[in-house]
């Protein structure tokens, strides 16, 4: 009852309702054999029907196996329902062709033209070893055993093609992607996903988020129906946040930290006025989170799916913690980039940092029973 169909015109885990875990994880090929990347994208995809399904990695199982052989099943998510469990697979432009120049799949001529890394952003703290990719899944799931195994079972089943490049575990997501869904809280204590783009905006998304025929130039048609993905693992500084009076914080995000109103209206889904004037200034405050990424100044929309994280502490007695930045969008420079230059002047700047970047391609959804992750471009 609780398995998401793997199949379809798109991937599962982009505008299915946020789930509540999330494991993430960028993958280095280690092989210039294509054949291997090939075979390893059909065991792949067949492990994620199944393991979608809620059924163990390969067919014979963790434990009904040849005592002599290694399980096809790690085990741990024996007696787990499905769990709502989406896999969602991105091509980082490294795949197409490597930061020296090499193609080594011969894919480069198939690169589309908006697959290109990220630019660096005013304040970006990057750490090199926590970012990019030559691939990249995203497992979400209602329990965070379910998405830690079906990862854990795909780097099994890709020893000798990747290695694990990073990854990162989410916890609470910080955005709902359906009207039916409740409106999470983030670290920051503030309601989020509110005016986030819905499953139920068709028109939005194909505007905003699928990428159409034509779209990436020459070579590129295998990405219809796909969509591209940026991560950023934003650090938040709890301890400097949690010391700024309340109207400060309202202020720098824009709304009210209770019922999650813009400032100047009263409920949740008021619209968002920049032109609303109280006592001669505007209600919202020009340099807030909430006008600087609003469509209005920001120009355009962006599908966000983020997670919370804390990963420990730093050793100085702060919290590790922040928003796992997931979004979505049809193009990079006219999605995220876009809405984060505008946000250079973003008040909510001094209370956070962004500590690492990766930009992916996600290929159109798995349509039939033969079809395997990324064929159309292979
Ligand atoms: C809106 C929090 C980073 C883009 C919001 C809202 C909150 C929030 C509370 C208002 C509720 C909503 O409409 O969803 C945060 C926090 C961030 C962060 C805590 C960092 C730790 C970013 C980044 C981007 C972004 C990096 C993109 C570059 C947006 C957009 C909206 C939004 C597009 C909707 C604005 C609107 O249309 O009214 N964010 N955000 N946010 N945020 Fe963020």
């Amino acid at each position: 009852a609780d398995a998401i169909p793997f199949t379809g015109r798109h991937q599962a885990g982009i505008v299915t309702p946020a789930q509540d875990r999330l494991h993430f994880i960028a993958l280095d090929v280690t092989t210039d054999s294509r054949d291997d990347l090939v075979e390893m994208l059909k065991t792949w995809t067949e492990a994620a029907r199944r393991m979608t399904a809620g059924q163990d990695a390969g067919p014979v199982g963790a434990v009904d196996g040849n005592e002599h052989a290694a399980p096809d099943d790690t085990g741990e998510a024996l007696g787990l329902a499905a769990s709502g469990l989406t896999l969602t697979i991105g091509f980082g432009p490294t795949l197409f062709t490597t930061a020296d120049g090499r193609d080594r799949f011969g894919l480069a001529a198939r690169k589309p033209a908006a697959l290109v890394e990220l630019p660096e952003f005013a304040g970006d703290r990057i750490d090199p070893a926590i970012s990019g990719g030559d691939l990249c899944i995203q497992a979400c799931a209602n329990d965070p055993q379910v998405a830690v195994h079906a990862v854990r079972n795909l780097v099994r089943l890709g020893a000798g093609v990747v290695s694990v490049r990073w990854s990162q575990l989410g916890f609470g997501r910080t955005s709902s992607t359906s009207t039916e869904q409740a409106t999470p809280r983030n670290l920051m204590g503030f309601k989020d996903g509110t005016n986030n783009l819905k499953a139920e905006n068709g028109q939005a998304l194909d505007r905003f988020v699928w990428v159409a025929p034509g779209d990436g130039g020459p070579g590129a048609d295998w990405l219809a129906g796909g969509s591209y993905l940026v991560t950023r693992r934003i650090r938040m500084l709890v301890e400097h946040w949690d010391t700024v009076p309340l109207g400060r914080q309202e202020a720098a995000m824009g709304r009210r930290k209770g019922s999650g109103a813009p400032l100047g209206q009263r409920a949740e889904f008021d619209p968002v006025d920049l032109t609303h004037v109280v006592d001669g200034k505007p209600a919202i405050p020009a340099d807030s989170h909430v006008a600087l990424s609003n469509p209005t100044n920001a120009g355009t929309a962006i599908l966000r799916r983020g997670y919370s994280f804390v990963d420990g502490s730093d050793g100085s007695g702060r919290l590790d913690a922040g928003l796992f930045f997931i979004a979505y969008q049809r193009n990079p420079e006219t999605g995220f980039v876009q809405v984060q230059r505008n946000l250079a002047g973003d008040a909510l700047n001094q209370f956070i940092e962004h500590t690492s970047s990766a930009v992916f391609a996600c290929p159109p959804g798995v349509e039939s029973g033969d079809d395997w992750w990324g064929r159309a471009l292979f």
